[in-house]
């Protein structure tokens, strides 16, 4: 597409073009399906020592967005493969980088998985293709309603326990799941503000194991967004347990403070209507905020025993002032 308009080493800017897949819809992830060749052209495969560990995704010419858990090893013997389809055979349209710096988020807690971001920046930058083009990223006022319809991509193991990865790009849709909901199904108190849910309550489609890092993406008009990272979940599509994904949105101005030339597409997502996750409650969770209604049902009871004492008193002088009398 623009690739033929644009110089070849010459990107046009990410903001702008970020998020557009030229490919129309066509998933292992669990449950999902093979995914067509350009769909999900950010996707990138995290390899150490040749060998595919972690997903990521392209957000420019340098940078790709991944876990923090996905790099605990020397940036030497990892590489990141851009326009892939298939893990083995040929990929025409592939690129391969090394890695010349990892940033991993200074509070990323590996014991409870709060903060599991990381940027690697490539040793040299990528041109765009059809294939190979970032992803807009979700801006810090985006909102994520229970239910809203989410992608994740990934060449992770398609059944919970297996070892063998898929061949080909596995593309899997979930909806969210709201933080009040996901923290009553895991613990209250696992599922940060940083963090964002996504999966089904009958279990069956879920990401797992070598999906960690890749992208988990929403639609807004042409453009993709991504919303998540995949980060950690109980086993994988098991009912009532869903899919932990870093909240991409909480990270704007750390990404932005590191990555500076060609700046990635910060996109605000906007989800309509009433948040179900807002009255969803169990034991343990902090009381739902109080809605407008109580508040003034509360405020008119107050100025109604503020009557009451006004009347009493009044009621009190009449009656002293006819013994008066
Ligand atoms: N931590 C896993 C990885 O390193 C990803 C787990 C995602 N699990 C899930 N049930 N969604 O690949």
């Amino acid at each position: 597409m623009f690739a033929a308009t644009a110089a070849a080493d010459e990107n046009p800017s990410s903001a702008i073009v970020c998020g557009k897949s030229p490919v129309a819809t066509g998933t292992r992830i669990v449950g999902g399906q093979n995914a067509s060749a350009g769909r999900w052209p950010w996707q990138a495969s995290l390899r150490q020592f040749g060998r595919h560990i972690c997903g990521a995704s392209l957000i420019n010419k340098d940078w790709v967005l991944c876990a923090a858990h996905c790099v605990g090893f020397p940036k030497i013997i990892l590489t990141v493969v851009l326009g892939q389809q298939t893990q083995q055979g040929s990929n025409p349209n592939e690129v391969s980088r090394s890695v010349k710096l990892i940033i991993k988020h200074p509070s990323y807690d590996p014991n409870t998985n709060d903060n599991d971001i990381a940027l690697l920046k490539l040793s040299s930058s990528v041109t765009f293709t059809d294939f190979i083009r970032p992803v807009c990223l979700a801006a810090d006022n985006s909102v994520f309603h229970s239910g809203t319809e989410s992608w994740i991509t990934g060449w992770g193991v398609t059944a919970e326990g297996e070892s063998l990865s898929p061949n080909i790009l596995q593309e899997v849709e979930v909806p969210v799941i709201g933080n009040r909901q996901c923290n009553c199904l895991y613990e209250v108190g696992t599922i940060t503000d940083n963090m964002i849910c996504a999966g089904l309550l009958e279990g069956g489609k879920d990401s797992c194991q070598g999906d960690s890092g890749g992208p988990m993406v929403n639609r807004q008009n042409t453009v993709w967004i991504q919303s998540g990272i995949v980060s950690f979940g109980k086993g994988c599509a098991r009912p009532n347990l869903p899919g932990v994904y870093t909240r991409v949105s909480r990270y704007q101005e750390w990404i932005s403070s590191h990555v500076c030339s060609d700046p990635p597409g910060f996109v605000q997502f906007i989800s309509t209507g009433a948040d179900s996750d807002n009255t969803y409650s169990c034991s343990g969770l902090p009381p739902l905020p109080t809605s407008t209604a109580s508040t003034s049902r509360t405020t008119s009871a107050r100025s109604s025993s503020k009557q009451n004492s006004i009347s009493y008193f009044l009621l009190l002088i009449a009656i002293l002032f006819s013994f008066h009398m």
